[in-house]
């Protein structure tokens, strides 16, 4: 398998704020890869270095094998772009705007297509009209007119229907309600089959959990967790509530246990229950020491057993919440965002790019 995005030791400061400190991200070609991590951890300021918007400090960035500070322009044919916050040209109306980039993906040639034989820029005019209706867009409105959520929708048709190898979605459907979100997943995975390769940046979990077939959890401008979902749920605990006819000897000690709680269940009421049981157990223990727990509890006679396994959301959180404080404060940098003219291309891309 191939890399498409390869980041390595990147760093990139905003004044006395690291917003990158070291940060590695690689995502093979033709994955989904899902890029977490607290606010204000750098993953935009990642996919800006990525879409050459913006220079690094120092490290290594590369994208489908070119630099994409000295080669942004063929760089830009071949990725999409979608961010979280879509601005649109005021005048142009969605379906101008899916065009102009169609082109751009097409090295500036256009098409003829569509029902009236008009110009669909680079797309392809049946994957243009089926992506219009499916959001249910429509595409003659002025940019200035849309809601929030159809702004999106400009910039994922846009997106989807470019013939392109990269899709780069910064919290993409911030603004979609829940049946666009399903159109939304529909389409990633259609562009998956189809051999894209796609980091998608989302606070959404279920939206991570249903598409994602590795992630990378940031925090700080460091990289702290990357594999598949699969991997990382080893690396989470898995809660189990069992009630004994013997007493739980051992289990304290045994490695990976957490939080054990025992309930003595003798003498209440009237004495042993007549099932026998004797005590309740529940504990945390880590996934990959599962196996010892669940020999330790046979040893001292089970009657009943339930076995949680981790969720995602619970990994998730705990990799959030090693930045709050005991205060409850959260240690993340607050969000200054200032001076974005000194770090920008000269051209203003940025601007146009509907950030
Ligand atoms: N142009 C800028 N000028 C100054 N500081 C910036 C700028 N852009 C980003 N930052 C800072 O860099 C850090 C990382 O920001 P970034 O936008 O990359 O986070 P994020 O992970 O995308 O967060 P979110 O989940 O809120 O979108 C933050 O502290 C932010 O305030
Ligand atoms: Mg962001």
């Amino acid at each position: 398998m191939t890399t498409a995005i390869s980041v390595a030791g990147l760093h990139k400061s905003f004044g006395k704020t690291h917003a990158l400190d070291g940060l590695d991200l690689e995502v093979e070609a033709g994955e989904v890869h899902g890029f977490l991590g607290p606010n204000g951890s750098g993953k935009s300021t990642t996919i800006r270095v990525l879409l050459g918007l913006l220079r690094a400090d120092s490290g290594a960035a590369r994208m489908l094998d070119m630099d994409p500070w000295t080669d942004a322009v063929e760089l830009h044919r071949r990725v999409a772009y979608v961010p979280g916050d879509v601005t649109l040209w005021r005048n142009l109306s969605g379906g101008e705007v899916i065009d102009l980039y169609g082109r751009l993906h097409n090295g500036g040639r256009t098409r003829r297509g569509g029902k009236d034989g008009g110009r669909t820029g680079g797309l392809d005019p049946a994957r243009r009209a089926d992506l219009i209706e499916r959001f249910e867009l429509d595409p003659t409105k002025k940019g200035r007119t849309y809601s929030k959520g159809n702004r999106q929708k400009v910039a994922l048709v846009a997106a989807f229907a470019s013939d392109v190898d990269v899709l780069i979605l910064d919290e993409p459907t911030s603004g979609l309600d829940p049946l666009m979100e399903e159109v939304f997943q529909r389409c990633v995975r259609e562009e998956r089959d189809r051999g894209r390769t796609i980091l998608l940046s989302s606070h959404i979990l279920s939206e991570v959990e249903e598409l994602c077939d590795r992630v990378s959890i940031i925090r700080k401008g460091r990289t702290v967790e990357s594999g598949s979902l699969a991997d990382l749920r080893h690396l989470t605990r898995t809660s189990v509530t069992a009630e004994l006819t013997g007493p739980p000897n051992g289990l304290a000690s045994l490695p990976g246990v957490h939080e054990l709680e025992v309930q003595d269940l003798e003498g209440q009421d009237a004495g042993v229950r007549p099932d026998g049981v004797r005590c309740r157990v529940r504990l945390h223990v880590d996934t990959d020491k599962l196996n010892a727990v669940l020999r330790s509890l046979t040893d001292s006679g089970v009657r009943s057993l339930t076995s949680t396994p981790p969720t995602l959301e619970e990994l998730f959180l705990r990799h959030y919440q090693e930045d709050v404080q005991p205060d409850g404060r959260r240690d993340v940098q607050a969000d200054g965002r200032r001076d974005v003219q000194a770090d920008s291309r000269a051209d203003g891309s940025e601007e146009t790019v509907a950030r």
